[in-house]
């Protein structure tokens, strides 16, 4: 926890957009996530590849994840803000709606209409950094080598375009 804390904030709210908040997120997300940060026996690299957090999830037992989720799944979330005003009724509108002539599905229809998501399987967005959120649809988009730990999201992710990965990332983060 205290290793945690330096970058993800003692209780979870993170203070800036390099690390994600974890505060209130599903536990059961949060331990898929650290499993997926550790490579399986026999893959080159994890289906999440991100070096900080393979190097964490390495020192983790699997009851060490369950304990350290359940801990940051039980905080409370400190809210988050959109930065761009102008962007923000595009960002709903793909949040809602999806983007239909690209298949883009809605993302409420998984994420849920206030991004608290449904758990276990969907996580929460809601109030996250919106830096981390166009991090995020970034890596899905790149698949292998990236993130490569959900074959929906990548369809998702690889449909937008970068400026609807933005705004859909700052709509997210002011909403609650
Ligand atoms: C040196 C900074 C650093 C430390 C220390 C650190 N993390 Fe992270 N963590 C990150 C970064 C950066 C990411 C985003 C990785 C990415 O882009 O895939 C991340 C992502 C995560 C995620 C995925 C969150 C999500 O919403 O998908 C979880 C879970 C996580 N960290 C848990 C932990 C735990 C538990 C510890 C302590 C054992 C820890 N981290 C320590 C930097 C850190
Ligand atoms: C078909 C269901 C589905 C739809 C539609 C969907 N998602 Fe997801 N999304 C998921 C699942 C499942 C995960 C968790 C993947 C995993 O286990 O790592 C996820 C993860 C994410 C994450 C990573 C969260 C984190 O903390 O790292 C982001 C960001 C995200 N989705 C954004 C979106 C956005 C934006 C849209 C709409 C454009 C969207 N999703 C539509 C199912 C969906």
């Amino acid at each position: 926890m205290q290793v945690c804390a330096s970058c993800h904030g003692a209780d979870g709210n993170s203070a800036g957009g390099a690390y994600p908040k974890l505060a209130g997120q599903h536990p059961d997300y949060l331990v898929k996530q650290l499993k997926d940060f550790k490579p399986q026996p026999g893959a080159r690299q994890p289906v999440r590849n991100n070096a900080i957090m393979t190097g964490m999830a390495a020192a983790l037992s699997d009851q060490d994840m369950v304990n350290v989720a359940a801990y940051f799944a039980a905080q409370a979330q400190k809210p988050g803000y959109a930065h761009n005003k102008d962007t923000v009724p595009l960002g709903q509108k793909i949040y809602r709606g999806g983007v239909a002539d690209k298949g883009v599905p809605a993302c409420a229809s998984c994420h849920g209409p206030t991004g608290q998501g449904i758990p276990s399987q969907y996580p929460r967005l809601s109030g996250q950094w919106t830096e981390y959120t166009v991090a995020q649809l970034n890596a899905f988009t790149q698949g292998p080598g990236a993130r490569n730990n959900n074959e929906a999201m990548h369809a998702v992710a690889s449909r937008l375009s970068d400026s609807e990965i933005k705004a859909v990332a700052d709509y997210i983060a002011g909403l609650h």
